[in-house]
């Protein structure tokens, strides 16, 4: 479980970035964070990832209360994160395969696993085609995937995704999505941060909304209980009412075309 009580961030330049934030998120959960920029959602990571101090409040994750931890047992709690950065951040180095097998060698993996597993993530992540291929070689779609493939190699518990469509075409992002979806399906706690109101609206799952370091809205039940100022605060579709009512969703066969309707709708 990761749960922030009462955080605060305020940046040594006085920047407040998080304001009594409050969640909690079940193992297994699939959350969307959301929130114009500058609202602190990358924030909430680095304080996650212990890449920042928190400045008031406490933050647990499973055995771990972040304030407490020892220098000496951050790399060890990290591994129970797996991160996606926007960017990819992929070594241009190296392989497909060896950017896998880097972050597994990393943690002290044999190489007999490396070389087992590898390939079975690639076959996941339908990749297997491209594991001699650079990253240069490769499609912004595909760079994510393997930046994915890279984050769950060492199995963490939780992946946090961090605006992994942000350069993406909607049909990219549409299967980036669902690749986190099925990576939730195996028992993984995923947490995704995004601008794409288009894709919190498909995917209906849990999402917090954060707007200038508050949480304004943490909807628990999925249910989409958007107000519509608040939507439209975010710049989503032209047409709210529709983002109020569920029923509306499409059918499952024709997901990805309306999806890709979806935001192609004006008012984007
Ligand atoms: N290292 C830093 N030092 C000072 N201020 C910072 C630092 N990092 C972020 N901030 C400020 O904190 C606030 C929240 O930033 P954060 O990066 O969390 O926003 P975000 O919601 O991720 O935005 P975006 O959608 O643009 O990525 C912003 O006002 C930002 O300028
Ligand atoms: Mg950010």
């Amino acid at each position: 479980m990761i749960e922030f009580k009462n955080v605060y961030k305020e940046y040594p330049n006085g920047t407040v970035a998080l304001r009594d934030v409050n969640f909690k998120i079940a193992d297994g959960e699939f959350v969307f964070i959301i929130g114009a920029s500058g609202a602190g959602k990358t924030t909430i990571t680095k304080l996650l990832l212990k890449e920042e101090e928190i400045t008031k409040g406490r933050i647990i994750v499973g055995n771990y209360d972040l304030s407490k931890i020892r220098n000496g047992d951050v790399p060890k709690y990290r591994r129970n994160l797996g991160y996606v950065f926007q960017d990819f951040r992929l070594f241009p180095n190296m392989t497909v395969f060896e950017n896998i097998a880097f972050a597994m060698r990393v943690i002290g993996e044999p190489n007999a696993k490396i070389k087992k597993m590898v390939p079975v993530i690639l076959q996941t992540i339908g990749m297997s085609n491209k594991m001699r291929s650079y990253p240069r070689e490769l499609s912004g779609g595909e760079q994510q995937r393997v930046a994915l493939a890279r984050a769950i190699a060492n199995n963490p518990k939780t992946i946090i995704a961090d605006e992994p469509t942000g350069n993406l075409d909607p049909k990219m992002s549409y299967e980036i999505m669902e690749l986190l979806e099925r990576i939730n399906n195996i028992g993984k706690t995923v947490i995704v941060i995004t601008h794409e109101k288009a894709l919190v609206d498909y995917f209906k799952k849990r999402v917090i909304t954060i707007k200038k370091g508050i949480i304004i809205n943490d909807d628990i039940g999925g249910g989409y209980t958007y107000k519509k100022k608040d939507i439209l605060s975010l710049g989503a579709s032209s047409n709210p009412s529709e983002l109020l009512n569920p029923v509306n969703s499409v059918k499952k066969v024709n997901r990805q075309n309306n999806y890709s309707n979806n935001l192609n709708r004006p008012g984007r």
